[in-house]
């Protein structure tokens, strides 16, 4: 037996995909990307969808956006709230455009802001709040709009990890004004490197399309709402460039693959859902492991263990046990990152102590879920746990604790 993190969901409908496309030549962005971001946009409820290369390219391009365009734009320096525990593309743009970052504690549970914390964060500097939904979890969106409402603060979404979650029927990415998804190989539905960007507002729309490529005006409608009327002499409108972009456009495989993986998602969404509910029952009043916390309703990226307090020497044997297994184990994403050399570049400001993102960093790590029954995985990890032998834990109350979990 063999418990992965991460699994490929195609069959010969994505290699289909990438045949027809190679057959009609033409592999660059085009019709397919167009059609998923339709689809993406419809499944999700938003107005508008803009796919790019990587989830990371999509959380640039929308801090990006938020420079250009007519009212309340960001400016250099402007304070943005973020949460101690997310991946680094979180983080990366909002220091290159040259943001300032106030870092906030998660809570140990929902692995999301600690909502008190987040609220004593927000002072009249705060320009805006990015909120990360982690692991498949989506934010309390009605307390962080509590806490900013007659406020002009901004939120966005990085809702990367978290595709199909929902909080009160509505879903995560749909709450800020933006909202980012990946479609990574490891994500709720792959094409392979893929990002999306979603919004309602039709300024922004327009410049994410102008940023994805290159800056110019090819992809704006004739009246559009960054520049002046485009040429009806297509030569003079050729290379036009209005901002100061990039390239990030996905291939047109991506987009045909991406047509295929958003037609299965409702079944692997149902099946990680199941897992998940297999997975907490089985690890539910266990004495030895929190295990995350669900707001709304999550889509259940992973599975995230954290040792509690009262063993909490025991994650290095238990890591080790489950790699010696053929148990796939990784941190829980990437830790506390606030502890990573990289922040001496950063203008940043941690609001307090990161004592949960810490507890998570050094006790917690992470399992995968899939979308297709993982029921004999999970039976597998606990019994593999219970069959640790004495000498193999240098931590005794971690085995006497499994045995009598067992004995339950
Ligand atoms: C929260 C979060 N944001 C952004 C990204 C970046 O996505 P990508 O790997 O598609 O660049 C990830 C990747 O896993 C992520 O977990």
């Amino acid at each position: 037996m063999k418990y992965e993190l991460a699994l490929n969901s195609w069959d010969e409908k994505e290699i289909q995909a990438v045949q027809n496309v190679l057959d009609s030549n033409h592999t660059t962005m085009g019709e397919c990307v167009k059609q998923f971001e339709e689809t993406f946009a419809h499944y999700v409820g938003s107005k508008y969808c803009v796919m790019v290369n990587s989830g990371s390219s999509a959380n640039l391009l929308a801090v990006a956006a938020l420079f250009y365009r007519k009212d309340n734009k960001l400016k250099r320096g402007d304070e943005v709230i973020v949460p101690a525990v997310s991946w680094p593309t979180t983080y990366y743009p909002l220091y290159q455009y040259g943001l300032k970052l106030k870092f906030v504690d998660i809570d140990l549970f929902t692995l999301n802001y600690n909502i008190e914390q987040l609220q004593s964060a927000i002072t009249d500097k705060t320009r805006m709040v990015m909120a990360v939904n982690l692991l498949g979890n989506p934010n309390d969106f009605n307390k962080i709009n509590e806490i900013i409402s007659e406020k002009n603060i901004i939120l966005i979404e990085d809702n990367c990890e978290s595709l199909g979650a929902e909080f009160n029927g509505k879903k995560a990415g749909t709450f800020g004004i933006m909202g980012t998804f990946s479609s990574f190989f490891s994500h709720h539905i792959s094409t392979m490197e893929g990002g999306m960007i979603v919004t309602d507002n039709e300024e922004l729309y327009q410049i994410l399309l102008c940023l994805r490529a290159h800056g110019w005006t090819r992809n704006l409608p004739k009246d559009n709402l960054i520049t002046t009327p485009k040429s009806d002499n297509q030569f003079d409108e050729l290379y036009r460039f209005v901002l100061p972009g990039y390239n990030f456009r996905p291939l047109e495989i991506m987009g045909a693959i991406g047509l295929e993986q958003i037609k299965k998602f409702p079944s692997f969404l149902s099946k990680r859902k199941e897992n998940a509910e297999y997975f907490v029952k089985t690890f539910k009043d266990n004495p030895y492991f929190y295990v995350q916390k669900e707001i709304g309703s999550s889509s259940w990226f992973g599975f995230s263990l954290i040792v509690k307090q009262d063993i909490k020497y025991a994650r290095k044997e238990i890591v080790a046990i489950l790699m010696k297994n053929a148990i796939e184990v990784r941190p829980i994403v990437a830790g506390n990152f606030t502890k990573n050399e990289v922040l001496k570049y950063f203008d940043y400001e941690l609001h307090g102590e990161m004592n949960n993102a810490e507890y998570l960093d050094a006790h917690g790590f992470f399992i995968g879920n899939h979308h297709f029954p993982i029921e004999d995985k999970i039976d597998y990890l606990m019994s593999e746990m219970y069959k640790i032998p004495p000498h193999e834990l240098k931590h005794t109350t971690l085995n006497a604790g499994l045995s009598l979990r067992r004995a339950a």
